[in-house]
């Protein structure tokens, strides 16, 4: 764990007297969202870590970051990266495996909810590389000494439409623990076409780090959560590569099924951490630990969108995505 944090509750109220005066309004969110002069979108106190973390947070080039659009796989590839990078210490079919009392977002913080939150300025330094971090800023906002560093990123993008269905029961969720009304699907499509969820508008998030992964593959890793689906095994061993930890041969397979089993999605919401814990999310409050695993699958959307509306967010990607090399 960091050790002892410092405050400055000076520098954070700087930042939120900033992020007061930009312009908010409504989203995909329980909380109004303030529109960065960037173009991206977030709930104040979130916007402010951001900036603190920026001012603040000093990268090292063996640090490893993980970072995704919200709901786009993140404690999927926290435990992928965790269970990979610490696999000597903690074999994954070890009994007491940190997974079995520590939920991934314990073991891989968020810089702007986790770390830089409240009047925080967490000392990191006395943390053993390499140190693991995430984020769900876009790249533009990354605290500059990320850039600077050259640290390794890992990224991981979903088919849009599921990622705003994931992101919109979330809300819901968030909704009824507040007393307030869920948003209707028409609602969501709306907020989310407009740009409107936190860390959005989506696009921009993953031709972002596309961008980057294209300009620096040996820095920013690029996976899709439906490909991850499709072959977990093939995923950890390039994850593992790209870290600098590479397994072996055929002769490491056993290792590789192994952490692929325990960062399973049954495997990870079995576990007692998962359905009695809770994470403190900063700016967002306490959240339950179930709250980061609902289906676990590819093509929820067509249970909840219609054709119609579907046609609508295609598009809206097919035209953003154009000339890019990417297809989600
Ligand atoms: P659904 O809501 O579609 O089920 P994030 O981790 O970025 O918050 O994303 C959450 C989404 O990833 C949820 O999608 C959740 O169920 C899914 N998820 C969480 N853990 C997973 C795992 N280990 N394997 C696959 N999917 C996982």
């Amino acid at each position: 764990a960091e050790a002892e944090a410092e405050t400055n509750p000076e520098l954070y109220e700087h930042f939120a007297n900033l992020v007061s005066s930009l312009p908010s309004s409504d989203g995909m969110s329980r909380l109004p969202l303030h529109r960065h002069e960037q173009g991206w979108y977030l709930h104040k106190m979130a916007m402010v870590g951001a900036m603190v973390a920026d001012a603040c947070f000093a990268a090292r080039p063996s640090d490893i970051l993980v970072a995704t659009a919200p709901k786009a796989g993140t404690t999927w590839l926290k435990a992928l990266l965790y269970a990979t990078v610490h696999r000597r210490e903690h074999p994954a079919d070890a009994a007491d495996h940190p997974f079995n009392s520590l939920g991934p977002h314990e073991c891989v913080k968020f810089l702007e909810m986790q770390l830089f939150t409240g009047d925080r300025i967490p000392n990191l330094d006395k943390l053993p590389d390499p140190r693991l971090f995430s984020t769900h800023l876009p790249f533009v906002a990354l605290p500059k000494s990320v850039v600077s560093s050259g640290c390794k990123i890992l990224y991981v993008c979903r088919e849009p439409k599921d990622n705003l269905i994931s992101m919109w029961q979330m809300a819901n969720k968030a909704k009824a623990k507040h007393g307030v009304e869920p948003m209707p699907i028409e609602a969501a499509v709306e907020f989310f076409c407009d740009g409107l969820m936190p860390f959005g508008p989506y696009w921009d998030h993953v031709l972002g780090y596309w961008r980057a992964h294209l300009a620096h593959p040996d820095r920013v890793l690029f996976f899709k959560y439906e490909e991850i689906q499709r072959d977990p095994a093939a995923h950890v061993r390039k994850l593992a590569e790209f870290v600098g930890c590479p397994f072996g041969g055929a002769e490491d397979d056993d290792a590789v099924d192994a952490i692929v089993r325990i960062c399973s999605f049954d495997h990870l919401s079995g576990l007692e951490v998962t359905k009695r814990g809770e994470t403190n999310l900063g700016a967002v409050g306490h959240v339950d630990n179930t709250t980061f695993f609902r289906r676990g699958g590819v093509g929820d959307w067509a249970n909840h969108i219609s054709p119609e509306m579907a046609r609508r967010i295609d598009a809206i990607t097919a035209a953003k995505f154009k000339d890019s090399g990417l297809s989600v």
